[in-house]
């Protein structure tokens, strides 16, 4: 399993969590992105991102925005393996899945607790991976929702697809999830030694 490190709650400032995070072993930075529409919450300004510009780490942007059109071109400047918007935040799906592709990153289609898998069914085909939450999208430091598990179960048994899980990832609960990617936020970016934390989710 690959781990993909958010640093939306760290107990460091922006450029030094990312330094850190360049000198572990993560296989992704996490980019969690808000404006506060789809969620009631700002991250980091687009401004603030541009430090992302240093990094070697390949990005696993997490888009929690009404309007995902409006960001795709900044974001596919950097260092971009992954875009995942939502699918309850939008009406456009086709036309962000076609524009995510046109610039040569894979998509990603992210679901919240809530919402039924079922509802991924039209797009399935269509994209590369599905960011599955495990908390509600908004902030870090959250307990992870059990049921996550069994959805990401049924998911497999529907198609085999790259599956990504976010939220309250730590080392107990990401036993509990057989993902291709698990992000982990405050377990790694809260704790004084980065390394240790991502060599103990790998274990
Ligand atoms: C929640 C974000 C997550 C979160 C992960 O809105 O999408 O990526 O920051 O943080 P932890 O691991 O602390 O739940
Ligand atoms: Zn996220």
């Amino acid at each position: 399993m690959k781990i993909s490190a958010s640093f939306l709650s760290s107990n460091y400032n922006l450029e030094d969590t990312i330094k850190y995070l360049n000198e572990s072993s993560t296989d992704y930075i996490h980019v969690d992105f808000m404006d506060n529409t789809f969620v009631n919450n700002t991250s980091y300004s687009l401004k603030d991102l541009e430090v992302l510009k240093n990094t070697n780490k390949r990005l696993d942007v997490h888009l929690m925005v009404s309007e995902p059109l409006k960001y795709i071109d900044y974001f596919s400047k950097l260092n971009t393996e992954f875009i995942s918007f939502h699918y309850e935040a939008v009406n456009n799906h086709l036309e962000i899945i076609n524009y995510i592709k046109g610039k040569n990153i894979k998509v990603g289609m992210a679901i919240n607790p809530e919402t039924n898998i079922d509802v991924l069914n039209p797009f399935l085909d269509l994209i590369d991976l599905v960011l599955v939450m495990s908390v509600t999208p908004g902030r870090g430091g959250q307990e992870f929702i059990y049921n996550t598990v069994n959805k990401i179960k049924e998911l497999k048994e529907k198609k085999n697809i790259l599956i990504n899980v976010d939220g309250g990832i730590n080392k107990d609960t990401i036993k509990l999830v057989d993902t291709d990617i698990a992000v982990a936020g405050s377990y790694i970016c809260k704790s004084d030694n980065f390394e240790e934390r991502i060599n103990s989710l790998r274990s």
